[in-house]
């Protein structure tokens, strides 16, 4: 295709400038504006960056309209029904699917990182036992480099490779023992022989008292909600990673930072604000009192786990994530009347005008909640198994950023709305 290029005109001096158009492998092509501050000496502006590609990538694609995610190509349909949360995770790293002796020897690796340096234990000491486990995330995660500091050379391919090893391989075992220290628990260590997400479930629940042997059930529900949660492309808390990593900020520095972002109720603490809101909803009939809530502009009530900034259909994840609620409900002979109230919930507000004119369906996080009570996981231990399972993504994206000839430190710019040059007022003037 001949070079494509759009025009920008300014219409008060009549200068036109001709910028490229770039294409992607799929997906909106892209308009390269960075001569036009140079050129034009103006600034694009996009508040909240809905029309703007940070980057390029090869990692995750999501068409909203059609409710798509591919993971390096693959569909997530595919891979929820074939494929497993540690074979998805060394896809998103190496860019290709295992063969078993590749794959062998990743799980192998994995293994071997997840126990913690012994004196980050005493750092959960320090904290309240009511202290939400994110807080204790954020510090814990950010941590790390006071510990793990001889392979930080962000620039070396495999010092990326071992930092990478170990923030994927310990955040199981550091979410799981804040979890066992709010309950004023013993923390229970990692095992080799149990697989990575039996073991982050193992160390939730077991007690070294007696055995405790997690359930198929479980393990393969957990699987999946670590894969559905793995990458998202370039979500608010992966931006983040990405920004903070922009500055050649460590791994661990970095993380910690995606850690407290994915924390917002707008984006990973959704799943947690999801199961308060239908605690507060209570019963079906009082749906349609809180459809209308959703809709009041002077409330700030939304309906949580439904909207997306890029899926204006539904969310696969939340689609394969609702038939696995079904699945394991049914399995664990458990009965949530919660899941009976989100499905109703979901079936009206899909219903309603104001849903349908916004293209508001469920996202990832609606039914999400349903899941990790039927397995036990409380409430506040929500975005902490989200941040489990999109830790691999992060750590792709950052990996893949590291290696971009196109890598530069992000600073966005702004249009200046404050007062201009104001001269000092001594105080006794004021
Ligand atoms: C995640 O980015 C990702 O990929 C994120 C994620 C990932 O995997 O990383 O998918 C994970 O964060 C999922 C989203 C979880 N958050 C929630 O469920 C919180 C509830 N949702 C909303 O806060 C909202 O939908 C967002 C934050 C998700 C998206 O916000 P946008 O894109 O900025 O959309 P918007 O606020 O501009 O909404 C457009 C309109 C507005 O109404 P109008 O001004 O046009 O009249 O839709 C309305 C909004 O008021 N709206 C809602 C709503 N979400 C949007 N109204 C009621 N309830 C909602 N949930």
């Amino acid at each position: 295709m001949a070079n494509k290029t759009v025009t920008l005109t300014d219409n008060t001096t009549g200068k036109s400038i001709e910028l490229p158009v770039m294409q992607g492998s799929v997906g909106p092509e892209v308009i390269d504006i960075r001569s036009v501050y140079k050129e034009l000496g103006m600034f694009t502006y996009d508040p909240g960056f809905a029309s703007t590609a940070a980057c390029s990538s090869d990692i995750t694609y999501i068409d909203g309209d059609k409710g798509t995610l591919l993971y390096r190509g693959y569909p997530i349909e595919e891979l929820a029904e074939h494929s497993s949360y540690l074979e998805a995770s060394y896809l998103l790293w190496y860019g290709a699917l295992p063969n078993a002796e590749q794959y062998a020897e990743f799980v192998d690796k994995v293994k071997r990182h997840t126990m913690i340096h012994e004196g980050l234990k005493d750092f959960y000491a320090g904290f309240h036992r009511d202290a939400h486990p994110m807080a204790i995330m954020v510090g814990i995660v950010g941590s790390l480099s006071a510990f793990y500091h001889d392979s930080l050379d962000v620039w070396d391919a495999r010092h990326r490779e071992i930092s990478a090893y170990r923030v994927f391989a310990k955040l199981p075992t550091i979410a799981a023992w804040a979890y066992r220290y709010s309950q004023g628990q013993p923390f229970v260590y990692p095992r080799n022989d149990l697989e990575h997400s039996e073991n982050f479930l193992h160390m939730m629940f077991a007690f070294p008292s007696e055995e405790y042997t997690v359930s198929p059930v479980a393990k393969r529900a957990l699987d999946l909600i670590l894969m559905l949660h793995a990458d998202h492309e370039q979500n608010a808390s992966t931006s983040t990673v990405r920004l903070a990593g922009s500055t050649l900020a460590n791994p661990f520095a970095a993380i910690s930072a995606g850690v407290a972002a994915l924390w917002g109720p707008s984006h990973g603490g959704a799943s947690e604000a999801v199961v308060n809101m239908l605690e507060t909803i209570g019963t079906v009939d009082q749906i349609p009192k809180y459809i209308e809530k959703a809709q009041d502009k002077d409330d700030t009530f939304r309906l949580m786990g439904f909207g997306h900034r890029v899926y204006k259909n539904f969310d696969p994840r939340a689609k394969l994530i609702r038939t696995a609620c079904y699945e394991v409900l049914e399995e664990l002979k458990v009965e949530d009347p919660m899941f009976d109230l989100a499905m109703a919930l979901e079936e009206r507000a899909l219903k309603d005008e104001y849903f349908i004119k916004r293209k508001l369906y469920p996202n990832v996080d609606f039914y999400s909640g349903v899941i990790f009570r039927a397995l036990g996981i409380p409430k506040n231990m929500f975005t902490v198994v989200f941040t489990i399972g999109r830790s691999i993504g992060w750590l792709s994206q950052w990996n893949e950023m590291l290696q971009d000839d196109e890598f530069r430190i992000g600073r966005p710019r702004q249009r200046y709305t404050g007062p201009v040059s104001r001269p000092y007022v001594p105080i006794e003037k004021r």
